[in-house]
């Protein structure tokens, strides 16, 4: 059987990384996002047998023109990752900081499940957009960051219905704090002492991630909340 195929975002850290590290290991075939050049390189060393592509997500205006030509006829998922994170209270936060969120965290996502839409429509795939408990609930300093998962999550709700004929299931996976770079980054916004061993690893997201993309065809996990076990 030929190796399934996968578009991830954020494969340079955290969740994403994990998610490609488990795609990688068992064989799959993965195309993986750099902002950069610079950062291409160590996404290319870190998963030889990758595609590295290079599109700046907080450009979404350039997705189309970076990824033209260079995305497959078939597509086995987009697992989207990548994502930014600034706290601070709305008496505080400038337009730079909620467009760079918004444009990260939503715009981007958006346009490129719609690039990948041909492709995922022919092999019968999935979005992932990892998504977090900001996705539902606001607290105070979290609004650029909430805003931009509530959206996302409402990206996923018509996506889902939309593509459903198509045979393309849509996924948002909410995880809780995960012992990651952006939540070291999430408590020292917060003045918080960081202890990687009280939250989540990205390795449990990840294995999240994988579950609902190897259910059987007749099954279609549409959302999913994790939180710290304990
Ligand atoms: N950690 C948590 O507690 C937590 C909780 C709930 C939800 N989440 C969500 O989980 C997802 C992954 O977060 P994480 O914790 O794994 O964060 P992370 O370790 O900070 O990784 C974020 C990834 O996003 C990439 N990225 C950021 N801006 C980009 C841009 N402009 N263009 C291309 N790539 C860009 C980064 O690229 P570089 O490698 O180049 O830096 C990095 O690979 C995010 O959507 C986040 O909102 C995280």
């Amino acid at each position: 059987m030929k190796a399934a195929t996968h578009l991830v975002t954020g494969a340079g850290s955290g969740i994403g990384a994990a998610v490609a590290r488990l795609l990688d290991a068992r064989g799959d075939h993965l195309l993986l996002v750099a902002r950069n050049e610079a950062r291409a390189a160590v996404l290319a060393e870190a998963f030889p047998r990758a595609e590295v592509l290079v599109a700046d997500l907080a450009d979404a205006d350039g997705l189309a023109a970076a990824l033209v030509d260079r995305l497959p006829d078939r597509l086995d998922s987009v697992v989207h990752s990548a994502g930014v994170v600034e706290l601070g209270p709305v008496a505080e936060q400038d337009v730079s900081t909620w467009r760079h969120t918004l444009e990260v965290n939503l715009v981007a996502p958006a346009e490129l499940t719609r690039l990948a839409l041909p492709a995922l429509r022919a092999a019968r795939g999935h979005v992932v957009l990892v998504n977090s408990g900001a996705g539902h609930v606001a607290a105070p300093d979290w609004a650029s960051y909430a805003a931009s998962k509530h959206g996302l999550r409402a990206l996923a709700d018509s996506l889902r219905a939309e593509e459903q004929e198509h045979g393309v299931r849509v996924i948002s996976v909410h995880p809780g704090r995960t012992a990651t770079p952006m939540q070291q980054k999430v408590h020292a916004q917060e003045g918080k002492e960081y202890d990687p061993s009280a939250w989540t690893s990205p390795e449990a997201v990840a294995t999240t991630v994988l579950h609902a993309l190897d259910l059987p065809r007749d099954a279609a996990l549409t959302e999913v909340r994790i939180r710290p076990g304990g």
